[in-house]
């Protein structure tokens, strides 16, 4: 079976199953070979309102045209989500389908002179994906919901609490909204504090823009899919630890941390993928979360000649940062009745 029998409607998802196991990686190649012109200026304010007109009236055409041809799966909802960084003078084309991913797509974009940028990658949230993706009830736990400001959905909001609960289209999105803000405000922080993750430009309510870590023809390829000689994997697992580490230092684990989130060019590395970033503190699962991620590491770059001690370096960062649970602290607290200790 290709598909979820509760989606018949859907073929979208259907085209997204297809694509998943057919063609991953073939849209770089065939987009290369439908090369169209592109698309240089800025459009007038007249014509990106008629565009703008036009697309809500067919719900398909959204917005500029793009180098990049949008699969039938993709044209319903690509041009609208990207769009916005069109019009933002952002980006100028989408050049390419880099990865489907779990749960996104990234494309390939050529970026607006003004950013400072050749290439920027455009991570597109695939619509549903809520249905398909696992549970995500790990990642919840002492989590707020944030609204597209970034700001916590408040519990009397009921309205959309209950919309959340039952997953209707609302919730959906409102949960989509939550997860790219915790992405982007991820990687605002990670990328100020000077850690090798991409640095995040723009967000939409589906969307990332962040820097492309690759050519004009290549996307770094993962961790996963490289193979490293013995010098190199000793720099890149210090590297690598050495951001688990500095994200410790601001309060976050990432929480899915893998070779297949650790992208490789030109002898660095990037850390990727951050929505379901976990707090050090008030997550249950945070030592657990940590310990996967540290374990996975380790066992790559073990296995690429640079020994790693999964166990020793989880233990050695947790006692660091987070040396007793609240409510442990809470008891040592009450036990010495301490009055003031401002830095804990
Ligand atoms: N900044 C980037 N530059 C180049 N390729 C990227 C970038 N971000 C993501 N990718 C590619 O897209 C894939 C999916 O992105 P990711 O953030 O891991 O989303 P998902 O949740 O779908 O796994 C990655 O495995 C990688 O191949
Ligand atoms: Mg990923």
């Amino acid at each position: 079976m290709l598909y979820d029998t509760n989606d018949h409607d859907d073929h979208t998802d259907r085209y997204s199953e297809y694509e998943d196991r057919f063609d991953p990686l073939m849209t770089d190649r065939q987009a290369r070979r439908k090369r169209k012109p592109k698309a240089k200026h800025a459009p007038k304010k007249a014509e990106a309102a008629l565009r703008e007109e036009v697309a809500e009236l067919s719900g398909l055409e959204g917005g500029f045209r793009t180098t990049y041809k949008p699969t039938l799966f993709e044209e319903s909802w690509l041009p609208a989500s990207l769009g916005q960084f069109y019009d933002q003078t952002l980006i100028t084309d989408v050049l390419a389908r880099v990865r489907g991913g779990k749960e996104a797509n990234v494309y390939r974009c050529a970026a607006h002179p003004l950013t400072g940028q050749m290439l920027l990658a455009a991570k597109v949230y695939r619509p549903r994906m809520f249905r398909q993706i696992r549970d995500d009830s790990l990642y919840r736990d002492g989590r707020a919901v944030l609204d597209g400001a970034g700001k916590e959905v408040r519990a009397r909001d009921w309205r959309l609490r209950k919309a959340l609960e039952n997953r209707s289209d609302l919730g959906v999105q409102a949960a989509q909204t939550s997860w790219l803000m915790y992405e982007y405000s991820a990687l605002m922080t990670l990328h100020k504090a000077g850690a090798r993750v991409p640095q995040p430009f723009a967000i939409s309510p589906n969307a990332l823009l962040i820097s492309y870590v690759g050519d004009e023809t290549l996307a770094a390829p993962s961790l996963s899919d490289v193979s490293l000689d013995a010098s190199e994997a000793r720099y890149l697992r210090d590297v690598a630890l050495g951001n688990i580490e500095l994200m410790l230092q601001h309060d976050m684990i990432h929480g899915d941390l893998s070779p297949y989130n650790i992208l490789y060019w030109e002898g660095e590395i990037t850390l990727i993928d951050f929505p379901q970033v976990v707090a050090l503190r008030g997550n249950q699962q945070a030592a657990a979360l940590l310990r996967r991620d540290v374990t996975r590491v380790c066992a790559y770059f073990t296995a690429q000649g640079a020994p790693c001690d999964a166990e020793r370096e989880f233990a050695r960062l947790w006692q660091r940062y987070l040396p007793f649970t609240a409510k442990e602290i809470e008891a040592e607290m009450s036990r010495y009745d301490v009055e003031e200790d401002e830095d804990r």
